[in-house]
């Protein structure tokens, strides 16, 4: 039996204290009202991850403004009072549960399958997302075309990312965490790929940092230094999970620096599995190539602070959790942890994962479904030591 001591060890992330090295990752779950406002069911769903003693949960990637953020129907938003207020009960439900909650800020740039308020995407350049939309998030097709956006688009986007922020203090939040992963907007601009602009927010790596950076400085002025702030990363995309960064292990580092200098207090890396190699094609012959460590790893040489690292990919046993502890302070679980909202009590008490199911997300990626599984296969999301 693997000693998962590790995994229950208290570790605190910029002012939060947290009982556990356990995180629920981020999850889309389009269940939100049509108007971005949270559905009553979605108090219980994150509750049942605080009382399954998840010390720290991330929502889904909420949308920050009324212009181009949104990027799936029924998708939650955290860009008005309204929508604020919704949120209140679901910091409370955590709370009571002695949880912690972080709302994950995105903006899904030209990976928008449906936006309510615009009919146009837009991308640091004009470029379309490759393969098709996600059907368990309602799309079909191809991605649509996304224009270049305007450099006023880029200062509202900058400021949506502020005021959600903002809202997210105010709700009761104990932190946020910008989406720059999976190849959203963030991610976009990032990406030699998708910005190809040749003013201010593009160029050379370092330069296509410029966004990022503006929306870290702005989010950090509208939340103030005490107010736990993170930026989730990947090299991968949603349709597109191979992708690697160019440069390897140099441009990594040198990209994690200027990141947390701009002032985050966790980075959280998330790939296909937390144990692999970072650049495997760039390793040269020596085995102790910088290039096979994880990105955790070379992230971790980045840091001169002490900013916490959340790793995440793949783990769906406490033996992958109490490794990858190895390479980073906090592990997030995602798919593990639908078919288990209560993962970290089974595995403090030893009793059997349910295995992930991909048919809990379909056809949607919705909470109903995801009941409507549960009772079909008799799979409790939180067993209460009957299993
Ligand atoms: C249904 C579903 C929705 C997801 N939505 C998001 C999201 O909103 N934001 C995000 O950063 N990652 C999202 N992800 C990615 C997960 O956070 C996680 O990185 C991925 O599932 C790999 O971790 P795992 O192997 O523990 O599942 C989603 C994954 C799934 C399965």
């Amino acid at each position: 039996m693997t000693d998962t001591k590790t995994l229950f060890t208290a570790h605190t992330l910029g002012e939060l204290e947290l009982r556990n090295r356990l995180v629920l990752a981020p999850m889309t779950r389009t269940s939100a009202q049509e108007d971005g406002l949270v559905h009553f069911d979605m108090v219980d769903y994150y509750r049942d991850f605080a009382r399954g003693d998840f010390s720290l949960l991330v929502t889904e990637g909420l949308y920050t403004d009324e212009a181009f953020s949104q990027g799936y129907a029924n998708q939650p938003g955290l860009a008005t009072q309204a929508q604020q207020d919704s949120w209140r009960p679901v910091v409370e439900a955590v709370h009571q549960q002695g949880g912690r909650l972080i709302a994950q800020l995105m903006h899904a740039g030209a990976q928008t399958q449906h936006n309510r308020f615009k009919d146009e995407v837009v991308a640091p350049s004009e470029s379309r997302a490759s393969g098709e939309m996600l059907s368990f998030y309602g799309g079909s097709g191809p991605f649509p075309l996304a224009r270049e956006i305007s450099e006023s688009e880029i200062h509202e986007a900058i400021a949506g990312f502020a005021t959600s922020a903002r809202l997210a203090r105010e709700a009761g939040f104990d932190g946020v965490e910008l989406h720059g992963a999976n190849g959203y907007l963030i991610h976009q601009f990032i990406s030699e790929r998708f910005n190809q602009r040749d003013d201010a927010w593009g160029g050379d790596a370092t330069a296509r940092l410029a966004f990022p950076l503006a929306v870290i400085r702005s989010v950090r002025e509208a939340v103030g230094d005490d107010f736990p702030l993170g930026m989730r990363l990947s090299q991968g995309t949603v349709t597109e999970p191979d992708l690697r960064w160019a440069g390897g292990p140099d441009a990594a580092r040198a990209r994690f620096s200027h990141l947390i200098e701009a002032g985050l207090d966790f980075l959280h890396l998330t790939g296909g599995d937390v144990a692999a190699p970072a650049f495997p094609e760039a390793a040269n012959a020596d085995e102790r190539s910088l290039s096979l460590t994880t990105l955790a790893d070379q992230s971790r040489k980045a840091l001169e602070s002490d900013i916490t690292l959340i790793t995440n990919g793949g783990v769906d046993s406490p033996e992958k959790a109490v490794a990858a502890l190895e390479h980073a302070d906090l592990v997030a679980i995602g798919r593990s942890a639908l078919a288990n909202h209560d993962w970290p009590k089974r595995v403090k008490r030893d009793t059997c994962l349910t295995p992930f199911d991909f048919a809990m997300l379909s056809p949607l990626a919705t909470l109903a479904n995801e009941e409507d599984w549960r009772i079909a296969n008799d799979k409790p999301a939180n067993c209460e030591g009957r299993c």
